[in-house]
């Protein structure tokens, strides 16, 4: 009987420590599996929870892996959180800010995305000529100096001045819009068109013979870095309205039209009052670039520049 009691004693114990050791080893492998967890990491380079959260949220598992190599920034996390952050230029922030302390976290993206912590006209790429209507050029991106668009036509007196072309599809688009706006009481002309590589550079160089380089740059671009090569920019004035010379297009119903209506013809505004940052020019009322209905659109609808839009939609 005694017996028999104390063999119901040790099986009772036996069991309760193998209870306990199971509990033991779970606890232990949650303890390692945790300490050795992405999220133990960050929080011991210094991150906080909320921050963690974000990290893991914003990035995969190979760009974690890299936070993990750098020292705990804040800054990190503040620029995640940016709508137009682009992983691959994240060191390029934090770079840029650190010289441009002054700027928010939001104006470091944006310079950066557009390429503006380099210089212009330095380590430039050739665009990517596959992307049809959607190429950039600008000072960081060139085209080839003997890039010629195929179908490129005149345009008819009616409107444009003498010696104007344009690729034909531009060119009927074009004319839908001058037509729409002509409906509305508003002539539209085209000043200045398709221009090839010795064009532009006579263009840019008469500018910088006359006033100095820097003015040049802020009003033409460089051979080789223009729109007006590629056969997808037309600079737009009114025709026989007083404010139809450059200077004062701005002014113009004819230009608030445009501002309001190109998109829909495939038409945007290229370099926007305000954005000279962005682009690199001086605010140009007049020169619209071709993209094509429907990426005009989304263009217009985002309020970016196409620079803007270009790194974060279409490059990245
Ligand atoms: N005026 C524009 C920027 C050009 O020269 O292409
Ligand atoms: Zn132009």
């Amino acid at each position: 009987m005694k017996k028999k009691v104390r063999l119901k004693k040790e099986v009772k114990y036996g069991f309760i420590g193998i209870v306990v050791l199971i509990i033991a080893i779970v606890f232990l492998v949650q303890f390692i599996s945790y300490r050795t967890s992405t999220k133990y990491k960050l929080k011991d380079l210094g991150y906080t929870t909320e921050e963690v959260t974000t990290i893991i949220e914003k990035l995969d598992h190979e760009q974690v892996k890299d936070i993990l190599k750098m020292e705990y920034n804040q800054n990190i996390v503040l620029f995640l959180q940016e709508k137009y952050f682009i992983y691959d230029n994240l060191e390029r922030y934090l770079d840029y800010q650190k010289e441009n302390q002054d700027k928010s976290t939001s104006d470091v993206v944006t310079m950066v995305n557009v390429n503006r912590d380099r210089d212009f006209y330095t380590d430039t790429k050739e665009t990517d000529l596959s992307l049809g209507d959607l190429i950039l050029v600008n000072k960081y991106y060139s085209l080839p100096d003997d890039y010629e668009p195929e179908n490129i036509v005149k345009m008819n007196l009616q409107y444009a001045y003498d010696d104007n072309s344009i690729r034909d599809y531009v060119y009927d688009a074009f004319l839908e819009m001058y037509r729409a706006a002509m409906e509305e009481g508003y002539q539209l002309i085209t000043n200045s068109s398709y221009r090839d590589y010795d064009w532009q550079d006579t263009l840019y160089n008469n500018y910088k013979t006359s006033r100095g380089q820097e003015y040049a740059d802020a009003f033409a671009a460089r051979p080789g870095y223009s729109e007006h090569q590629t056969g997808l920019a037309l600079d737009i004035t009114c025709y026989n309205c007083t404010n139809g010379t450059f200077d004062d297009f701005a002014e113009s119903e004819e230009y608030q039209w445009l501002l309001k209506n190109s998109y829909k013809y495939g038409f945007i505004l290229r370099y926007p009052e305000g954005k000279e940052d962005i682009t690199g020019y001086n605010f140009e009322a007049w020169h619209f670039r071709y993209v094509g209905k429907d990426m005009a659109k989304k263009i217009y609808n985002s309020g970016l520049t196409f620079d803007e839009y270009y790194a974060y939609y279409i490059e990245k």
